[in-house]
């Protein structure tokens, strides 16, 4: 028997015998909006049905639980402008737009006006508009629309399209697999050392690496999403033992939440079928917003039934000069000048700079995907 969803249930709103031509309300998404709808859709937000009301909303944000109680620690809101709301009535079904296409429908169900500096300090921590979450959250639509959805049509995918797969999919994955412990990694980066010496890690004690990158919507400066897919093409085919991992996307936004993004996370890796899940250091963190382990820290708030899954925390990792190995300060006694570690920002720079961060840092053969990847977007944005 596979796991239960988040809730109990894996949500399935999608229904493309649904007829949209007589509905003239348009409501259009923004590219966190789509990807939010079609994870509604898909049962990864399961017990979410669609984009959270007024009630759900309040509840997440001042307490991380939907009304009902189930742990939630992410708004999944739809803004639209106050202009656009004037036209728009509790009742009205309205289109759900992208690129000019219709992806899904809502029943509206709630009209609401957020505060959105009190949804910053719960959810972000902070109301400065130099955060990369709250400044995304600041720039989208005034008024919140809550409501079921049913998704019409699914987006099409070019680049490594063999990789989105719904958590139907990778739950019947993991079955053909046999495995029964799966441990789920997000990553909005290439796997650095320290990535693989945490999953590798935790591959000792479960059957399987669910690698479940985030190739939705992140800030400009992180490493775009198909060159790091060929960074973990490159890597699980020369370092890791094929029947071990499974190498499927996440098609979510970024919201650089730390702690409240940790918890949305695990619970989402469960409804794709993880038993367990990976929580390092920094955990969706940027900048200096979070202390090193507060997205380990917050799970104390919950019980292992609210959460349903395995969490594995892991110390701040590096590789040690003394000891040859990777490690942390949990198995390493050498002082911190024999560590080797980078930040992700002194990383980027060097890529872009085409010089080879240490192979104690990073394998090499992901070192020259990066370094090509990034010479060729930035000639394709000189072109
Ligand atoms: S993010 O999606 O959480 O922002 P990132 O790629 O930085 O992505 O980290 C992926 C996972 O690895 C997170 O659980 C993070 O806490 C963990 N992690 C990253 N670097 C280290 C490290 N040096 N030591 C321990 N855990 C790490």
């Amino acid at each position: 028997m596979s796991l239960p969803a988040h809730g109990g249930t894996l949500i399935n709103r999608f229904d493309s015998t649904v007829l949209t031509n007589e509905i003239s309300h348009e409501i259009p998404l923004d590219l966190i909006g789509i990807s939010d709808l079609e994870l509604i859709g898909n049962g990864a937000y399961s017990p979410l049905t669609g984009f959270l009301g007024k009630d759900d909303y309040e509840h997440v944000v001042s307490s991380m639980r939907l009304k009902n109680g189930a742990v939630w620690s992410i708004p999944i809101t739809l803004p639209i402008s106050k202009l656009s709301a004037k036209y728009l009535q509790i009742g009205d079904v309205a289109k759900l737009i992208w690129e000019n296409e219709v992806y899904g429908i809502i029943k509206i169900e709630d009209i609401y006006t957020p505060n959105k500096l009190a949804e910053a300090q719960f959810v972000y921590g902070t109301t400065d508009h130099e955060h990369p979450g709250v400044a995304k959250l600041y720039s989208r639509g005034d008024v919140y629309i809550g409501g079921e959805v049913t998704v019409t049509k699914q987006l099409n995918r070019n680049d490594f399209s063999e990789h989105y797969l719904t958590p139907i999919e990778t739950r019947e994955k993991f079955a053909a697999l046999n495995w029964k412990k799966i441990v789920g990694f997000q990553t909005r980066n290439p796997v650095h050392r320290a990535h693989e010496y945490i999953q590798k890690s935790a591959l000792e004690i479960v059957d399987g690496l669910f690698l479940n990158p985030l190739v939705g919507e992140t800030k400009s400066d992180d490493i775009p999403a198909d060159v790091r897919m060929k960074s973990y093409k490159v890597l699980l085919d020369n370092y890791y033992p094929a029947n071990r991992v499974f190498l499927a996307v996440f098609p979510a936004a970024m919201r650089y939440a730390g702690p409240r993004e940790a918890i949305f996370h695990a619970i989402v890796r469960k409804n794709y079928g993880c038993t367990h899940f990976i929580v390092g250091r920094d955990h969706a963190g940027v900048g200096n917003y979070y202390g090193t382990y507060d997205a380990q820290k917050i799970f104390q708030r919950f019980t292992a039934d609210d959460l349903g899954i395995n969490l594995l925390f892991f110390e701040n990792s590096f590789y040690c000069s003394k000891c040859e190995n990777m490690g942390s300060t949990k198995t390493c006694p050498h002082s911190s000048e024999h560590h080797i570690t980078l930040s992700g920002t002194k990383v980027r720079e060097m890529l872009k700079n085409g010089e080879i961060p240490p192979t104690a840092f990073s394998r090499k053969e992901v070192v020259e995907v990066l370094i090509e990847g990034i010479r060729e977007a930035a000639s394709i944005s000189v072109e």
